[in-house]
């Protein structure tokens, strides 16, 4: 099957993409406990049959090991994968050789020549400088190893200065990705969701089910079951799942109407909000096979809005 793609500057992306932090990282996700590298591959395999082409890993996700079993699996298929990674900051790193030996250190792992977008994780700035970092990402579209450039975590003002740096060079911001769901709805008001439309920055929405939380598999009666990092998040304690049952409880009754399940309608809304692509991170085929199937189909406007109006509560 496949999904409409939508243009992000010069790229073409399907409207939802794949995120793999999950993939080899053993200390948050528990990669190695109750899912491994046979079922990722069968995440990657589910999602690309579904028309979902478009993954999102980092250089630091499972210290590279992300990478790895993206550029193995990427491999396997002959059908066009675009691939988003993420250049990390570090003190060490102050001129513009790092960012590009670091780049030929993702792709070898990825094992490809070229990536759609490559992304600065945070915007800490240490002694390399927005203006010499924007610089080398540029040169790193020229040289044709990157296709696009995207900041992540990058402030409204941050967003401006990292697109208007680009600009010298003649290459366009193609995205900002921060943490945006009917949870976490920050960027709503800080300014990065409106500047992002005002610049032809598209959003990519990390977290997009707050971590399992917008699944509503995880409720106030089974909290003592929550395992690893997320048992010290105080939204994934009794409490803290016992305020989000009204909203889970509207994004089932929305499911019932369209046919479709929680994840899908939570997904949906982002989508609807316009110039947002969600990330959402899947372990298995069955996670990434419902999250696709978040495309496709739209919530009317006034599901649209009597979710936004509800999750305004959290
Ligand atoms: N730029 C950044 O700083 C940054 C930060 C965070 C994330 N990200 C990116 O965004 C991606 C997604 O964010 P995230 O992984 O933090 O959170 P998320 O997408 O909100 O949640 C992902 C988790 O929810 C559960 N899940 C997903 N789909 C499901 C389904 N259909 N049914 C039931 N459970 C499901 C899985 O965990 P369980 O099965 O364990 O419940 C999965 O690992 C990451 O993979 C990464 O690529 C970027």
């Amino acid at each position: 099957m496949e999904a409409t793609k939508v243009s992000v500057s010069n790229i073409s992306l399907s409207p939802l993409g794949i995120g793999t932090w999950s993939w080899g990282d053993r200390l948050f996700w528990g990669y190695g406990s109750d899912y491994g590298e046979t079922e990722v591959q069968k995440a990657f395999e589910a999602a690309i049959a579904s028309g979902v082409t478009f993954f999102d890993t980092a250089e630091v996700y499972g210290l590279g090991e992300s990478e790895r079993l993206l550029g193995r699996f990427i491999k396997q298929t002959t059908q066009p994968i675009q691939v988003a990674t993420k250049y990390f900051p570090l003190p060490w790193r102050w001129d513009k050789k790092a960012v590009a030996d670091a780049l030929t250190t993702s792709l070898k792992r990825l094992e490809v020549e070229q990536i759609a977008l490559y992304q600065v994780h945070t915007p800490f700035d240490f002694f390399m400088g927005q203006s010499t970092l924007m610089e080398a990402l540029a040169d790193e579209v020229k040289r044709g190893r990157i296709q696009s450039v995207g900041v992540s975590n990058y402030s409204a003002t941050q967003m401006t200065q990292a697109h208007d740096l680009l600009a010298k060079y003649d290459v366009p911001l193609a995205v900002n990705q921060v943490r945006y769901s009917l949870l976490t709805r920050k960027i709503e008001q800080n300014g990065i969701l409106e500047t992002a439309r005002r610049l032809g920055v598209t959003i990519l929405a990390y977290s997009p089910l707050d971590q399992g939380l917008l699944t509503g598999k995880y409720t106030s009666d089974t909290a003592n079951q929550v395992q690893g990092a997320r048992k010290l998040d105080p939204k994934f304690s009794a409490n803290g799942l016992k305020k989000i049952e009204p909203l889970i409880n509207k994004l089932k009754q929305l499911g019932e109407k369209h046919q479709k399940t929680t994840v899908q309608v939570a997904l949906n809304w982002l989508i609807a909000q316009g110039n947002v692509i969600p990330i959402p991170g899947a372990k298995n085929a069955r996670q990434a096979e419902e999250n696709a199937g978040a495309i496709g189909w739209q919530l009317s406007p006034e599901d649209v809005e009597q979710l936004g109006f509800l999750s305004l509560n959290y």
